[in-house]
């Protein structure tokens, strides 16, 4: 690790800065000496590496006392590709060509494990005596997972909102929850307020840099799992847009250490009742020139509704440079995402988890993603974490008499 880029003005830090730009608060990219990477890290250091774990990839993180990590699982999520069946319309071959990426695999069942792991080293090399963090449910849930199993104490800020399974996590995991009568913007801001009255590390989403980086392991992955074979695209659902910019920067740096010949096309994800960076990419296209307007979220996919993005400049410039798509899917389609992987494909994910399919789906339907072109679909967050929308997809069941007569009645139907 070399130093700091801001996200904004360009302007580069060395390492002792806290978080954001000290010269126009922007969010700040991690830099690194790329130059010795491509000779010391060659795939064959990879093919012989036994950690499967986001840990193989501790050369390319910003953090060095891995005895300060976790012992949890986090990471090497399975990558399946799915079956021809999937989408079931037999003239449109493109359904073979697709993979899900697992990641409510995760131990505390979302993609969020990345950040927070990388995250909490960073607070514990820093001797941080508490971690705080605002969210809309999963990150919070995985950083007090995380730091429960190395003994960190963590506040977490959270919408009174949020799924009961998220605030569940938080509970048990004995995290200090401060349940906001408010929207996830509201918790981000005041959290930041405590955060620099108490000192503690703050974990929130753009604001640390850290982030970013263990977010970026999930591209690792998938160029690993496909034998460094670049997919076309990786779909992604976006709320603050600080994945879709991690899976850019673990793309880039792979690409800059010449791991990968080729970069893949982003294709980002909202809900139209949550999509101010959706908005933000078509006025870049029209006008070239990036300005994130708040909107005012009510998507029932909790984990992505976000008024104002927090990692919104470094989510638009990565779709930008991957010459990808921002698309909105409606919460229907959501649900019917949902209901079709775990329908035919085996995997369940929650409403946001899914909506990286749902916009994959509507992008090869209209043809802007072709036939023969390989998909990644990022699955950001397991099923079981929103029990409601799974019913309401899915549909509920029909109670019959314990009568053998009744049953085979009922199966006639
Ligand atoms: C399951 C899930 N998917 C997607 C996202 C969106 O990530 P980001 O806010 O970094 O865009 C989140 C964020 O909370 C999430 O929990
Ligand atoms: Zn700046």
């Amino acid at each position: 690790m070399e130093g700091f880029k801001c996200i904004h003005c360009e302007k580069e830090w060395t390492k002792d800065v806290d978080y954001v730009c000290p010269s126009c608060q922007g969010n700040l990219d991690i830099v690194y000496d790329y130059s010795s990477w491509a000779k010391k890290y060659p795939r064959s250091y990879w093919k012989d590496n036994r950690d499967f774990s986001i840990w193989r990839y501790a050369p390319f993180l910003p953090v060095s006392d891995l005895t300060k990590a976790p012992r949890l699982q986090i990471g090497w999520t399975p990558l399946y590709k799915m079956e021809n069946k999937m989408g079931s319309k037999k003239d449109n071959p493109a359904w073979g060509k697709l993979y899900l990426k697992d990641d409510g695999r995760n131990p505390s069942a979302s993609f969020k494990d990345r950040a927070s792991a990388v995250a909490l080293v960073h607070a514990r090399e820093q001797k941080a005596s508490r971690v705080v963090g605002a969210s809309t449910g999963n990150a919070g849930a995985s950083m007090a997972c995380l730091a429960a199993s190395v003994g960190m104490p963590t506040t977490i800020f959270v919408p009174h909102t949020a799924p009961q399974a998220k605030i569940a996590q938080l509970l048990i995991f004995g995290a200090q929850v401060i349940m906001i009568e408010g929207t996830y913007d509201e918790a981000f801001d005041l959290c930041f307020q405590i955060a620099q009255e108490y000192g503690w590390y703050n974990r929130n989403t753009g604001y640390n840099p850290y982030t970013r980086e263990g977010k970026k392991t999930c591209a690792f992955e998938i160029c690993e799992q496909l034998d460094w074979k670049v997919p076309d695209w990786v779909f992604v659902s976006v709320g603050d847009g600080n994945i879709i910019s991690g899976l850019w920067k673990g793309f880039q740096d792979l690409y800059q250490c010449k791991l990968i010949d080729r970069l893949p096309k982003l294709g980002s994800v909202q809900s139209t009742l949550s999509n101010a960076i959706t908005q933000a990419v078509e006025h870049y296209l029209t006008h070239k020139k990036i300005e994130i307007r708040p909107v005012q979220a009510r998507t029932s996919a909790d984990s992505i509704s976000v008024d104002m993005p927090r990692d919104g400049v470094a989510a638009v410039k990565a779709i930008v440079a991957s010459q990808g798509q921002a698309v909105s899917v409606t919460d229907e389609e959501i649900l019917d995402g949902m209901k079709e992987i775990a329908q035919k494909g085996g995997v369940f994910g929650e409403p946001a988890g899914v909506a990286s399919f749902a916009g994959y789906k509507k992008l090869l339907t209209e043809g802007i993603v072709g036939k023969e072109e390989t998909a990644v679909c990022v699955i950001t967050g397991n099923g079981l974490k929103d029990v409601p929308s799974a019913i309401k997809a899915a549909g509920k069941p029909t109670v019959v008499p314990a009568e053998l007569e009744k049953i085979k009645k009922y199966i006639g139907k």
